[in-house]
């Protein structure tokens, strides 16, 4: 997959006029994590993810011609605010997309950007930040040169930007559920960008819900980015890879059946080989506390009780996703005003479900 464009130049005797986009864009949660990488942002191995709604981004990318070329001109506020440690990272990011988009050295940009949920949630914003940005420069290129026209071509292009700013990004792109890398069991799949997973889905998926128990909102001591580089030595990691790329298979099918309990199981099990393999990295840490395994505990039994189909899963933090679908929110609701809040801080978790993708405004 090669973007660049030569020819995506503006013609400077005949300017654009100055304008702006705004793309709205959802985090996502992984089912099958994406936990490894090699090369430029390429999977060691398949993941899938559930596409999120009330997580999510907003980014305005305005822009006018300018005199100058040469380099990115870019002012970044997050939530009204300059932010220079965003700053630095987009224009970082477009720099590194000249090749593909020629005309960003032409442009003068501001965007303007945030997040639905607090910044202090714990909540990982960069599946939803990048893959907004990548939308609005795909928007860009099409309202500038009319080339991105068919909306296959619009969102595969997107992802492919959305993953070079952030791995899961990519994901983000496409309503209910998306995988990302290649994998025998998805025809299309590719390393470079995510395929909507589309009607190989059964109902029950479009009326799911993830509630997000924040154990901790604190920056997490070891990054995804670090994490990513401690597989490579890690004495498990083919073993793993080859996990995810066996059972993609089989979520896949239980998620065509309406199968909760396949699904549920592989949804722990890919959270604790998550969380497993940070555990054997060298040197080791530990992203779970106490409140998360309490919460686990507590699940694990109330679904034992109950019979209700409710799994967790985690991401690179302690927050504990709760994964289940939309005819048992109220039961599900009560348990954990009941029995979870207690382990939150400030008793505080956050309602998502399974949405439609991104959106222009
Ligand atoms: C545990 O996408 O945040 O959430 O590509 O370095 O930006 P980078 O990593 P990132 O990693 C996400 C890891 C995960 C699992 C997943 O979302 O698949």
């Amino acid at each position: 997959m090669n973007y660049d464009n030569p020819r995506l130049i503006l013609d400077s005797s005949n300017p654009p006029e100055p304008g702006g986009i705004t793309w709205r864009s959802p985090s996502n949660i992984a089912i099958i994590k994406y936990w490894g990488k090699y090369g430029v942002q390429l999977p060691q191995n398949p993941s899938l993810s559930l596409t999120l709604a009330a997580a999510c981004t907003d980014t305005r990318l305005e822009y006018e011609m300018r005199e100058n070329t040469g380099g990115i001109e870019l002012d970044f506020f997050f939530h009204q605010q300059p932010n220079e440690a965003f700053d630095a990272k987009i224009k970082t990011y477009l720099e590194s997309l000249v090749p593909v988009f020629p005309f960003l050295e032409q442009l003068k940009f501001t965007i303007y950007s945030g997040n639905s949920f607090p910044h202090s949630a714990g909540i990982a914003s960069s599946a939803s930040a990048m893959s907004a940005l990548a939308l609005g420069l795909c928007s860009l290129e099409d309202l500038l040169f009319g080339t991105l026209k068919e909306p296959e071509a619009f969102d595969q292009k997107a992802s492919w930007l959305a993953r070079l700013g952030s791995g899961s990004a990519c994901r983000s792109i496409f309503p209910h559920a998306a995988v990302w890398g290649e994998s025998r069991f998805v025809p299309g799949s590719s390393n470079e960008f995510a395929v909507p997973v589309g009607d190989r889905l059964h109902e029950l998926f479009k009326d799911f819900h993830d509630d997000i128990l924040i154990v901790s909102a604190d920056e997490k001591a070891v990054s995804s980015r670090d994490g990513h580089a401690l597989m490579e030595a890690n004495p498990y990691a083919a073993t793993r890879y080859e996990q995810a790329r066996t059972r993609m298979g089989t979520l896949l099918d239980a998620m065509q059946a309406g199968d909760l309990e396949t699904f549920g199981k592989i949804a722990e099990d890919e959270a604790l080989t998550l969380h497993a393999l940070m555990m054997c990295s060298n040197p080791s840490y530990i992203l779970m506390q106490p409140g998360t395994l309490a919460i686990i505990d507590r699940v694990r039994a109330w679904r034992a009780e109950t019979g209700h189909p409710v799994y967790f899963t985690l991401d690179a933090g302690p927050n504990v996703h709760l994964l289940y679908p939309g005819e048992i929110v109220a039961e599900v609701r009560g348990f954990i005003e009941e029995e979870l809040t207690e382990f939150c801080e400030n008793g505080h978790y956050l309602q998502d479900w399974v949405g439609e993708g991104p959106e222009e405004l």
